[in-house]
């Protein structure tokens, strides 16, 4: 899996279906080689370009006859040492001096994979093997160990950088990124996933051209507006074909990932923790850890990239206590009341809903505290009694009568100014004195860089669990971080607010998942703002977005699938005319889209006709049917809504034996031209009942063939099934 051979200097590391190779070269610079489909164990330095010059100077003790770093692929971009790319890290020494010659150290190959303390990282399965490389820098004497794990079932290759100060001084890391490599073309398009509030992760694709492509979030989490992925896709790649190259971090906050067309057409891709403001004072004897990377090769397209990524974080990332559970089918009481409930009303959506089969009900904003609207008591995590008569055990009880079970919706990060909380630490709301602070919807942020904050936080979340038998927290962050700023942070360590933040989130999250291991939270922010897969360790699952219209839902999770499993995306049916957008799409296909996630229903029950709940009833039946689907199964996205008129995601068992497959008609026509959709991943050789025609197909029919699409009006959908016989 890792290979070091000691002639040529390369190493050679190799999962499933992919090679990573570079060397170290003459003067001791790392150079990349190799990164893509299988290749021997050729001495590949024959591939290293060296003979170009362009006005780029050497480092002093690389000859004037050869390259300079500016012209070959690396594997880690140095400041003030001729390569003029951006550097992956940037150090200032104590006489304000950056300037970098990182370079070969000593390396280790080892088993296992290095846990990041406080920080979400890939789990061991014990198979795995880490290639660690030390390099030095001549000049401030800091030392960065980049790290490169591989597993032998897996497309991913998990990297990250640890940047060590052995010296007697103090040095400032302006830029620590976690990975960079240097791909050897420029013939690539960019996928990316930006969005806003109610529109998560559209796929966007484009050619990459010279300079820069920065994709980021400076808001202090992933953000809606720009995922934390990026991939690159040979020119001629099409859905199922061609190298693919997928960048994910294991990340919640700040990020930046450049990727960067050099003078000789490289293609440098790299990033980590966003550098804007960023700053980390690093003493002598400390070490500073960069989040990790999940890099994805996929020989066939994004197809592979994706399966390989659900893959991979469902057995290495997510829990394993949850990830291949059934997930509840939750009634959520948000769209139904918003803030406006009773006992009373909320038994009436619980009876209901138990009627038709849901089994969680979850009780959303506006419980606590006074909360009757978003104006007040975020930090008052205790239940607002003159609102719900007896407490939250009324409506436990109530579950429990029913069959159900109870979740409750909390913002932990959060203070209103008008709450306790905020009457009794003012001083814990992010702001800066004398500046007034942004508010937005309301409220203000903790300070979560401060232990106590934390620490109350935690005692408050502790006591509910604790005192109530909950199952379920949905836990929300409904706004971004603004004033980047924290009175308790000496004024050469501000530049570490950001990141402190996030690492103060994982502490929370670390402490409540270790303390009640059974109580599953899912993660939200103001719907899909922080989709990401630091937080996918934590939390099984997410919620998608706050948009649950069956159309735009459609083109949502269809990006969200790029990266993260099915069984990620917390997915809910919610009534017409949609609130978001005002549209109204049949039941049948707000279910049908609903059902390709961990599904759930978010309307006022009571309201729903009997037609209606004899509807949810056999979509509940139905779900269950096929969730193993969702939580074990491959992903294949048939038919592209961003490209054409209709939607499509098919679901495939490992053991290929089932097959589900949904999709949508985004607006009728009139005559609509034919258009077969072709299954994937199926076993060819099998034959597979249709059970909606009740036809037996071989694999290679259904694959080769393909079906014919039914011509329908506005947002309608359809449901398949096959199975093997
Ligand atoms: C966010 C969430 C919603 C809901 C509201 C409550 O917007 O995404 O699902 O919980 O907050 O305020």
């Amino acid at each position: 899996m890792i290979g070091f051979h000691s002639e040529n200097k390369i190493f050679h590391l190799s999962g499933k279906g992919y090679s990573y190779v570079f060397f170290i070269n003459e003067w001791g610079y790392l150079q990349q080689l190799h990164y893509g489909g299988k290749v021997a164990d050729d001495d590949l330095t024959y591939l290293k370009v060296f003979d170009r010059k362009s006005f780029s100077p050497n480092p002093c003790d690389i000859s004037e006859d050869c390259s300079s770093p500016d012209l070959f692929a690396g594997e880690f971009g140095s400041f003030g040492q001729g390569d003029f790319r951006t550097a992956s890290a940037v150090i200032r020494m104590p006489d304000g001096a950056r300037m970098s010659r990182f370079k070969y150290k000593s390396h280790t190959i080892e088993r296992g994979v290095r846990k990041l303390d406080g920080m979400p990282c890939v789990r061991s399965c014990g198979e795995e093997e880490t290639l660690s490389v030390i390099l030095k820098d001549a000049v401030s004497g800091v030392e960065i160990k980049l790290n490169y794990t591989v597993y032998e079932d897996s497309d991913a290759l998990v990297r990250n950088v640890e940047y060590i100060n052995p010296t007697e001084n103090t040095v400032f890391l302006e830029r620590a990124f976690s990975f960079c490599i240097d791909l050897q073309s420029d013939a690539y398009d960019v996928l990316r996933l930006p969005g806003h509030h109610n529109k998560e992760r559209m796929v966007e694709c484009a050619p990459v051209g010279h300079g820069i492509l920065r994709i980021s979030s400076e808001r202090g989490t992933t953000s809606h507006q720009m995922n934390n992925f990026i991939a690159l896709l040979d020119k001629d790649c099409t859905e199922t074909s061609g190298n693919c190259y997928g960048f994910s971090l294991i990340y919640s906050g700040s990020f930046a990932l450049l990727v960067e067309v050099g003078q000789t057409n490289t293609t440098r891709v790299q990033g980590g923790i966003s550098d804007y403001g960023f700053q980390w004072k690093l003493g002598s004897g400390e070490t500073f850890v960069a989040p990790q990377t999940v890099m994805v090769y996929s020989g066939s397209g994004p197809d592979g990239m994706s399966v390989a990524y659900a893959d991979f974080y469902r057995e290495h990332l997510i829990s394993p206590r949850f990830v291949y559970k059934e997930r509840p089918v939750v009634i959520n009481n948000w769209e139904a009341t918003y803030f406006d409930f009773d006992t009373e009303k909320l038994s009436g959506i619980i009876e209901r809903a138990s009627a038709f089969g849901a089994d969680t009900f979850v009780l959303d904003d506006g419980w606590f505290g006074k909360r009757n609207d978003d104006k007040s008591s975020l930090g008052d995590w205790f239940v607002n009694e003159e609102k719900l008569k007896g407490g939250l055990d009324v409506i436990i009880d109530d579950c429990k009568k029913h069959g159900m079970k109870f979740g409750l919706w909390i913002e932990p990060e959060m203070i209103s100014e008008n709450s306790e909380l905020y009457r009794e630490h003012p001083d814990w709301a992010i702001a800066k004195d004398g500046v007034e602070p942004c508010r937005a919807r309301h409220q203000y942020v903790l300070d979560y860089t401060r232990r106590e904050v934390v620490d109350c936080i935690y005692g408050k979340i502790e006591k509910l669990l604790t005192g109530h038998d909950i199952s379920y927290l949905k836990w929300d962050m409904n706004r971004h971080v603004t004033e980047n700023y924290s009175a308790w942070l000496s004024p050469d360590r501000q530049g570490e607010f950001m990141h402190r933040y996030v690492l103060g989130v994982y502490a929370l999250a670390e402490r409540l998942t270790a303390a009640f291991p059974d109580v599953m939270i899912e993660g939200c922010s103001g719907g899909g703002g922080r989709f990401d897969a630091g937080m996918l360790y934590y939390f099984p699952q997410i919620w998608t977005s706050d948009d649950t219209d069956a159309k735009e839902r459609a083109y949502i999770q269809y990006g969200t699938s790029m990266v993260y499993p099915l069984s990620a995306m917390s997915c809910h049916v919610s009534v017409c005319p949609n609130h978001q957008t005002g549209r109204t799409t049949p039941l049948l296909t707000r279910a049908a889209i609903a059902s390709l996630g961990a599904t759930g229903y978010e309307l006022d029950t009571q309201k729903m006709t009997k037609e209606d709940c004899e509807t949810a009833k056999r979509q509940i039946i139905a779900y269950r049917e096929i969730s193993d689907l969702i939580l074990r199964g491959d992903v294949h996205r048939l038919l592209n809504p961003f490209k054409g008129n209709r939607f499509c995601m098919e679901a495939v068992s490992k053991d290929k034996k089932k097959v589900y497959v949904v999709g949508e008609e985004i607006l009728g026509e009139s005559n609509e031209k034919i258009q077969r959709v072709k299954l994937r991943g199926l076993d060819p050789d099998q034959k597979y009942l249709f059970r909606e025609t009740g036809q037996i197909l071989f694999g290679k029919t259904l694959m080769n063939a393909g079906l014919v699409l039914p011509n329908l009006p506005d947002f309608g959908s359809w449901t398949w099934h096959f199975d093997q016989v």
